[in-house]
């Protein structure tokens, strides 16, 4: 298969880093890509959205597989434009993409079909927002109804802070159009974990479980960002967890999809927390997770292009997942200053200093390479650093060794990835 990957994360690295390696792959493209996929793919400059181009990309090479990473493009409709020009793509369609497209739809979604999720409200209007918001316990969450890159949920804990946020997100509209509807719900306390399932419409296979770590500072404290570390799978969970979320999430979710007439193909990414034995959906989304892929694709022994092949094709149910049986584990790196502002294109050093390469394996996410041909780091997100071991602690310390060997100074992580592991061991 001549196989094209959407996308330039550290997701997209992972993904085509397995691709790469499968013997149904004869030839691999990615879509802008980074200067870590180069090792592993043909890089082409076209921008993500610019779908004319791709289309002509795609006729051009003859490609005859597209997996799309990123939200942006599924949500603008890409798997459908594709499947118009019968060209097989891996994502689902925009009318599915709606879980994550619009988290009002999401809530709605969950309580028409007894979906556990958070109590919730929703919101056009500013004055009522903030009506709302006058008499109510704290903390609440606010969130921006459309997609934000994860930057718009907000933990509030006062009236005053509320009505700011809601001015922020509806009248000085800071997330564009994203804010103009905002959902306000109960703020639960529990365990957070990410259930990430392949759906071809009808079967599903869910991945490992894992866990992201969304706040910027260590103990969670912080601004949210896209995720600055993940593991998998979870070492303290009890077994009978994944039936739970199977027949509790999953199962509902694609029964409901399909009865209302949007059937789900893809990854549908339930994003889980966990409150006393109890499950509630926190979110939908309708890709791999940033960072969590990576970690999972670093356990994964079977094919991925064969299984995502597979998912496409509707015969997941004859589709068997083999995983190492270890832990991984994947520390972001991210550029200072981010999620806010940070300095773009400082040099990146060292990143070559493994010890072991088949144990380790450093994604990348927002980088390039300057006329030099020096590594350069472009975005809020610059590298994963993965490592898996047969116990988890071990993991852990190869990730952050190879860390510290990484000369770049305008780096900033997190020193505590896993620490919730460490609790429930
Ligand atoms: P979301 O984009 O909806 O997943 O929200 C981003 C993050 O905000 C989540 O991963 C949680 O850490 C946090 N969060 C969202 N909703 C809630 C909630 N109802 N209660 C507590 N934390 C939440
Ligand atoms: N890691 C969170 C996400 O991918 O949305």
């Amino acid at each position: 298969m001549k196989v094209l990957v959407l996308g330039s994360g550290g997701r997209e690295h992972a993904l085509c880093w397995a691709i790469s390696k499968s013997p149904l792959c004869k030839k691999l493209f990615c879509i802008p890509g980074n200067a870590g996929i180069k090792s592993v793919a043909e890089c082409v400059n076209i921008k993500i959205n610019n779908f004319n181009s791709i289309k002509k990309f795609i006729k051009k090479k003859k490609i005859n597989f597209v997996i799309v990473g990123p939200e942006e493009p599924i949500v603008n409709g890409i798997v459908d434009k594709l499947n118009k020009l019968k060209i097989k793509v891996f994502g689902p369609n925009k009318k599915a993409s709606i879980l994550e497209s619009s988290k009002s739809f999401a809530k709605d979604f969950c309580k028409r079909n007894n979906i556990p999720t958070a109590d919730y409200k929703k919101f056009k209007n500013y004055k009522d927002a903030v009506n709302y918001t006058q008499n109510i316990n704290y903390p609440i969450v606010i969130k921006a109804s459309g997609l934000a890159g994860g930057k718009g949920v907000f933990i509030i804990k006062s009236k005053f802070e509320a009505k700011k946020t809601l001015g922020d997100l509806m009248i000085k509209k800071k997330l564009g159009m994203s804010g103009k509807e905002v959902v306000i719900e109960d703020y639960l306390v529990g365990e957070e974990i990410s259930c990430l399932a392949l759906v071809d419409g009808k079967n599903y296979n869910p991945l490992l479980l894992s866990q992201d770590h969304k706040r910027i500072y260590e103990n969670d404290k912080g601004p949210n960002t896209g995720g600055m570390g993940a593991y998998c799978p979870l070492p303290y969970l009890k077994r009978n967890i994944q039936n739970k979320i199977n027949k509790e999430i999953i199962e509902p979710t694609i029964k409901a999809m399909n009865k209302e007439k949007r059937p789900f193909s893809g990854v549908l990414y339930a994003g889980l927390m966990l409150v006393k034995g109890k499950i509630y959906l926190i979110e939908y989304n309708v890709r791999f997770g940033d960072p969590e892929c990576q970690p999972l694709i670093f356990l994964l022994k079977s094919d991925l292009l064969k299984i995502l092949n597979n998912c496409v094709n509707k015969k997941l149910n004859k589709t068997k997942i083999k995983w190492k049986k270890e832990y991984a584990i994947s520390i972001v790196m991210v550029n200072k200053g981010y999620p806010g502002k940070f300095k773009k294109n400082s040099i990146i050093k060292n990143l070559n200093l493994i010890n072991d390469y088949e144990t380790t394996k450093i994604f990348h996410s927002g980088t390039d390479l300057d006329n030099q041909n020096n590594i350069i780091a472009t975005g809020g997100r610059v590298l994963a650093v993965t490592s898996r071991d047969k116990n988890f602690s071990n993991a852990k310390k190869k990730a952050y060794e190879v860390v510290k060997k990484i000369k770049w100074k305008n780096s900033f992580f997190r020193k505590d990835i896993g620490f919730r592991a460490k609790k429930l061991k």
